[in-house]
């Protein structure tokens, strides 16, 4: 990037500080209307209570306010890059999602938006781009050399339910091909996807893993929710809770996360009392 597209990307601080919601809403509105198959891979429920363009109005503005050393946003880079390869975000769809973020920014600041500043943004979201890709490529292939290990949605079977309370039931989650399971840290959380029939789309949503890694299985465990329904994350919870049976199948990828609570735990204490990972509570 030039020292001028440089000063340019910094002069949209203010806007992005006063719009960036607006403008993350708008991006969001403007890639599920043109890509509406994009809606599998995102959780939907995320967007109805606006957390992901509130994420990413977050992550734009950090890139602004940092954009003559984006080294310093590496740790957040990489938490962001852990959850990507857990939904199996690949290189190729960031030039889609840099096109959309580009023509979102035209749209949203009218005249404001001008060819240099234009210009500014795409230059800028590539070495953005370049840095996630570049992450994440070492991500996936740290994960895919584990043994056991894999990358994208692989298909699983539930072969246990246990009640665990009235309200939490346990899902002992086996590789349908029968290999081995990657072992995961403490802390991680993997994605599941299946299709809800309500919305007639395949949902992700994530789940702390509860059991030691032996090889074999994952254990996560799903609370039943309550009351208003209709949220993409309860609905995935309760579909889980109430419909889903021994015998039945669904994808699931890798554990990943970093777990800056359980980092440091030394190898001594035993596993079920380290503190929990914050980011990713069971749900
Ligand atoms: C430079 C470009 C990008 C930035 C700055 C970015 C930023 C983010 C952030 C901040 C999050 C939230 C992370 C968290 O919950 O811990 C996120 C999640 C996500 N990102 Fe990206 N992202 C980018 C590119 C992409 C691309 C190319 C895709 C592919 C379609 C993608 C798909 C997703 C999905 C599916 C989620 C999960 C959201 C959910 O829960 O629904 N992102 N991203």
């Amino acid at each position: 990037m030039t020292t001028d597209q440089k000063q340019l990307i910094k002069a949209t601080v203010p806007v992005l500080k006063q719009s960036g919601l607006l403008l993350t809403t708008h991006f969001y509105q403007r890639v599920f209307s043109i890509n509406p198959e994009l809606k599998h891979t995102f959780n939907m429920g995320n967007q109805q209570n606006g957390r992901q363009p509130a994420a990413l109005a977050m992550a734009v503005l950090a890139y602004a306010e940092n954009i003559e050393d984006p080294s310093v946003l590496l740790s957040t880079l990489n938490r962001i890059g852990h959850k990507h390869t857990s939904l199996a975000v690949r290189p190729e769809h960031y030039d889609l999602i840099g096109r959309h973020l580009i023509a979102s920014i035209g749209e949203v600041l009218g005249d404001a938006a001008t060819p240099a500043l234009l210009d500014a943004w795409t230059a800028a979201y590539g070495q953005l781009a370049s840095l996630m890709i570049g992450i994440e490529a070492g991500l996936y292939a740290a994960q895919v050399t584990k043994p056991g290990g894999w990358t994208g949605w692989r298909p699983f079977v539930v072969r246990a339910r246990i009640e665990e309370s009235s309200e939490v039931t346990a899902l002992h989650l086996y590789p349908v091909d029968e290999g081995l399971v990657a072992d995961h840290q403490p802390g991680q959380y993997l994605s599941i996807r299946l299709f809800l029939p309500q919305l007639n789309l395949l949902q992700p949503r994530q789940y702390s893993i509860t059991n030691e890694p032996n090889g074999l299985f994952y254990c996560i465990s799903v609370k039943h929710e309550t009351g208003e329904t209709t949220s993409t994350n309860k609905l995935i919870s309760n579909h889980l809770h109430a419909v889903v049976q021994e015998g039945d199948r669904l994808e699931v990828s890798v554990p990943v996360g970093v777990c800056p609570v359980a980092v440091n735990v030394p190898k001594s204490v035993p596993s079920t009392q380290r503190s929990g990972c914050p980011m990713h509570q069971v749900a």
